[in-house]
C-alpha cells in the first residue's frame, strides 16, 4: 500500500488525539530512510547540523545552500516522515522577504516545513510566509541562534516575568499562522502551561512531559555526541541491539509518554 505522508493536518490531528508526535533531527539519505522506517513523523533538518555534521561550536555558521543540500538529501528517503528544516542564523531576520527567499529554496530542495527561532518580534515574518503557502514551525525558550545573547545554552523561563513573556511569544506565534511550535529548555511547568495555552502542537526538547511530542538530536541520542550533554537527553542505544532498535526504543518511548522521565526534565 502506498505510504500516507505525514501533513501539518495529521500533525494537528495527532495533537488533537492526544497521541504524542515523535521528532528527530536528520541530516541525510541513510538515516532518513531508517528513521521514516522506525515511525518517525518529522524529520528535522536542523542548524545543528552546524555541530553534528560540519563540527563548528555553534549553529551559526550554517547557510542556507548547506541545509538546503542536506534538506535533499533527507528528502530523497524521507518515506511517510514529514519533513521539517530551519531556516538559518541571518536568512530570515532581516525581513521577511529575506525569510521567504531562504524558505523557497528550502522548500524547493524537499521541506514540506520551515522553523524559525524567535517569539512575537518574528509574528510578522510568521504571517508573511504563512500566507504565501509556507507553513513555519516557531521556536522559543532557549533558541540557540542568540547564544550570545542569552550568555549561553542555559534554562530558559525560570522566572514569571520570563513565563509571560514565553505565553505571549507562543501565542502571538500562533495567531500569525504557526502550525507548531519547538519549545527549548525550560521547566517542566513552563511546558505544560504553554501546551495548555495553545492549540497547534507543542514539540519539547528538554521542556517536559506534557509537550504534545518531543524531538532531540539525533546524534544525542544515539550516544555519538560526547559529553556533557543537557539533562533531557538520554542515550537510547544504551541495552539496544543495533541502531535500528534504538530509534524505535525512542519512537515507543515518546508514543508511550516515556520519556522524558522526572529525571531529564528541569524542576
Ligand atoms: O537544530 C536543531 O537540532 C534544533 C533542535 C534542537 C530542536 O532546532
Amino acid at each position: 500500500m502506498a505510504e500516507v505522508r505525514v501533513t501539518v493536518h495529521r500533525l494537528q490531528a495527532l495533537r488533537d488525539a492526544g497521541t504524542p508526535i515523535v521528532a528527530l533531527t536528520c541530516y541525510d539519505a541513510s538515516f532518513a530512510r531508517l528513521l521514516a522506517a522506525a515511525g518517525v513523523d518529522v524529520l528535522l533538518v536542523g542548524d545543528s547540523l552546524g555541530m553534528v555534521v560540519q563540527g563548528r561550536d555553534s549553529t551559526l555558521g550554517v547557510s542556507v545552500a548547506d541545509t538546503a543540500y542536506h534538506v535533499a538529501c533527507v528528502a530523497a528517503a524521507s518515506g511517510s516522515a514529514l519533513v521539517l528544516a530551519d531556516l538559518p542564523f541571518g536568512s530570515y531576520q532581516g525581513s521577511a522577504e529575506s525569510a521567504f527567499a531562504a524558505a523557497a529554496k528550502l522548500m524547493s530542495a524537499g521541506a514540506h516545513m520551515v522553523k524559525l527561532e524567535g517569539g512575537t518580534v518574528m509574528a510578522p515574518t510568521v504571517a508573511f510566509l504563512s500566507q504565501r503557502g509556507v507553513p513555519v514551525c516557531g521556536h522559543i525558550g532557549l533558541t540557540p541562534q542568540s547564544v550570545h545573547q542569552l550568555g549561553g545554552y542555559r534554562v530558559q523561563g525560570r522566572d514569571e516575568a520570563a513565563v509571560a513573556q514565553l505565553v505571549a511569544d507562543a501565542l502571538a506565534l500562533e495567531a500569525a499562522g504557526a502550525r507548531m511550535l519547538v519549545l527549548e529548555t525550560v521547566p517542566a511547568p513552563v511546558g505544560r502551561a504553554l501546551r495548555e495555552a495553545l492549540t497547534i502542537p507543542l514539540i519539547g526538547c528538554g521542556a517536559g512531559p506534557d509537550c504534545d511530542g518531543q524531538v532531540l538530536v539525533l546524534h544525542d541520542m544515539l550516544g555519538i555526541t560526547p559529553p556533557p550533554l543537557p539533562r533531557f537527553v538520554r542515550d537510547f542505544t544504551r541495552g539496544a541491539e543495533s541502531v535500528g532498535a534504538a530509534v524505535t526504543s525512542y519512537v515507543q518511548a515518546v508514543r508511550e509518554r516515556r520519556f522524558p522521565s522526572p529525571e531529564e526534565c528541569y524542576p
